[in-house]
């Protein structure tokens, strides 16, 4: 293995997902580079969320090559790759509504993992200070943007090498989605890698290195976030800008 093949952390190929007879993905490719924050784009429905629901193992029918720090996991069951070190914050953002943050939170803890960040509820308190002023707040009783935010915390207390980040910055507060990309930039610093997928342009652009941009379960534009920025025609085309 090379130092390049190395670097990358989430390479998928030839990837084609089915909701029952229904083809949703066609030969989706795309890599995440360690430290890398990748922005998965595209309008409703072009199938963000089932790329990332395939990556995780989560669908009946997907055929196609994932691997994950090298090693092929287009076969292992959801809970084999999330303990491979691969976090992952779906859609519907669910936490323990009568569990309190800091119960939610050791729900996600796993063992630390040789060259991933170890996590615990004081680091996570230190990046997502208004959790650090709720710790025995019951999850039923917080804002849908504090929720969203406890879940990412519960998935990092998994000490993930990557991150799949179901558009975070939906249906939340301004301040709110201000907070994720802080947070997610502070991630980023810290050495995480991101696979985020996002409809907001002008947020992908503040945390993101590169884009995908899909349209119907097609990538159809890879590049650089400043090339994506720069590229009207596609922007047009496939986004909602
Ligand atoms: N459970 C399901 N059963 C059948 N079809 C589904 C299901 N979930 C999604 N689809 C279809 O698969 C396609 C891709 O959906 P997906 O949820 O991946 O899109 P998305 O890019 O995440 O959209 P959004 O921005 O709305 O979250 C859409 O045509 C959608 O209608
Ligand atoms: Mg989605």
């Amino acid at each position: 293995m090379n130092a390049a093949t190395q670097d990358v952390l989430l390479r998928v190929e030839g990837l084609n997902a089915f909701y029952g007879r229904a083809h949703i993905l066609f030969d989706v490719a795309l890599e995440v580079r360690r430290g890398e924050v990748v922005a998965l784009m595209g309008r409703n429905g072009a199938g963000k969320s089932t790329t990332m629901k395939a990556i995780m193992g989560l669908m009946d029918r997907a055929q196609g090559k994932v691997d994950f720090l090298g090693k092929d996991i287009s076969r292992a069951r959801p809970h084999q790759i999330a303990r491979m070190g691969m976090g992952y914050v779906p859609e519907d953002r669910r936490v323990f509504a009568d569990l309190s943050v800091l119960e939610n939170l050791e729900v996600g803890r796993q063992p630390p993992r040789p060259g991933a960040v170890a996590w615990t509820p004081q680091k996570l308190f230190a990046l997502f200070p208004n959790l650090g002023e709720m710790p025995q707040r019951l999850g039923g009783r917080m804002s849908g943007g504090e929720q969203q935010m406890l879940t990412v915390a519960r998935t990092l207390m998994g000490n993930p090498y990557l991150v799949l980040l179901d558009e975070p910055s939906e249906g939340v507060a301004p301040v709110i989605v201000e907070q994720m990309a802080d947070m997610i930039m502070t991630l980023k610093r810290e050495g995480m890698s991101i696979l985020l997928s996002e409809q907001n342009l002008h947020f992908a652009e503040l945390v993101s290195d590169r884009a995908y941009v899909l349209e119907n379960g097609h990538v159809r534009y890879q590049g650089t976030m400043d090339e994506l920025a720069a590229d009207a025609a596609v922007r047009h085309a496939y986004l909602s800008v």
